[in-house]
């Protein structure tokens, strides 16, 4: 009984030594330059967190007029304009406006192609085999930056920022996903930032997996500081591909800055606690400081689910109420369109004989 006791009191210490020094390296650094350090909010992560968890939705019809089983709750009223459908690669992304934050909101899928067992053990293989372009030293895993830049997803993307941006005016540009839509997630928010000049972009990824080495992380967090990278407890992927410390130069190397998500306590004691950790992003006493052995850490953050409704399959599920909005490539890759602000008017009750693309 007592030692019981002891070991609670000590997990309390320890849950307010955590609660503190979070506080502490936030504000150690603000003063620095408020511009350049992203802020851990909330209320933000658990809004984009159901952003993150609707892409993963097959029916597309229900997607793009939001009126999916997660598309409600924090995300109401979202407004989709681009749902971009890479049938080729599995990929699948959207593009809307939230007018609740002031922002267009960029949402990637994570892989749907293998089981996620297999998908996380790959990633313990993956090499730094691409010089990223324009970035002395940078490099990245070919495969996380094709899927970003040598799909249709970046097309498609860019094409419905600049209408969103047209309609709306300048609305912030918010990037997330979860998983290897995460490292998608990065891989944008680094374009707009780099080759189109986007202003005030943020990125908010969820269980993302290792980039590129620590030139690509030092390039990175300069050029998108606003970067938030939550990790969830024991969540695997966030450990791969791995850190060798004693190996600087050629190991893969997170972006900072990761928010951490883990439990502490004992029977019904349990706290939550979300530290937000240093400015190396690769902070020993976060993630890193536990083995990642979990795959349903990966899959769930902030009580949201993360996943698809199946694995292994890339199939999509449309109603012809929603195909004349949208268009397929000589490959099958599809594409659903609109215009900001214009409602989804014209539906008929039979498939549109393919006249009327948008
Ligand atoms: C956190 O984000 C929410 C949602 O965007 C916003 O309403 C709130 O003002 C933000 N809080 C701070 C402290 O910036
Ligand atoms: C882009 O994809 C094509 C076909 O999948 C491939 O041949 C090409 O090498 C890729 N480009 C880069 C830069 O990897």
């Amino acid at each position: 009984m007592e030692r019981r006791r002891r070991l609670i009191l000590a997990i309390f210490v320890a849950f307010l030594f955590a609660l503190s020094s979070a506080r502490e390296l936030k504000v150690k650094h603000r003063p620095k330059d408020i511009n350049n350090l992203p802020i851990y909010n909330h209320t933000l992560a658990t809004i984009l967190v159901e952003y993150a968890s609707a892409v993963y939705m097959s029916d597309l019809s229900e997607l793009f007029t939001w009126t999916c089983s997660r598309c409600d709750d924090l995300t109401e009223g979202f407004e989709i304009i681009e749902l971009i459908v890479d049938i080729q690669h599995c990929l699948q992304a959207f593009v809307g406006v939230a007018k609740n934050l002031n922002a267009v909101v960029i949402a990637f899928r994570g892989t749907q192609e293998h089981s996620i067992q297999n998908w996380v053990e790959d990633l313990f293989w993956k090499q730094l085999d691409l010089n990223y372009p324009g970035m002395p030293d940078a490099m990245v895993h070919h495969g996380f930056y094709n899927a970003y830049h040598n799909t249709t997803v970046r097309p498609g993307i860019l094409n419905a920022v600049k209408r969103a941006q047209d309609y709306y005016g300048d609305l912030d540009i918010i990037v997330t996903g979860h998983s290897m839509g995460g490292a998608m997630a990065a891989f944008c928010g680094l374009d707009l930032t780099v080759n189109h000049k986007a202003k005030n972009v943020m990125v908010m990824t969820f269980g993302q997996p290792r980039i590129g080495n620590a030139a690509f992380a030092s390039y990175y967090s300069q050029l998108v500081p606003n970067t938030i990278r939550v990790t969830n407890d024991h969540d695997m992927v966030p450990h791969l591909p791995p850190y060798y410390s004693y190996f600087p130069q050629k190991t893969y190397h997170h972006f900072p800055r990761e928010v951490w998500l883990y439990n502490i306590g004992l029977g019904s004691l349990v706290y939550r606690v979300e530290k937000v950790c240093d400015v190396t992003g690769e902070d020993p006493t976060c993630s890193r400081s536990v083995s990642g052995t979990s795959i349903s850490d990966h899959l769930n953050y902030y009580g949201v689910e993360l996943m698809g409704e199946t694995w292994r399959s890339c199939g999509i599920v449309m109603d012809p109420l929603v195909k004349e909005y949208g268009k397929t490539d000589l490959k099958g890759n599809f594409a659903l369109s609109k215009e900001p602000a214009m409602p989804i008017l014209k539906l008929k009750t039979e498939a549109n004989d393919g006249g009327s693309r948008v």
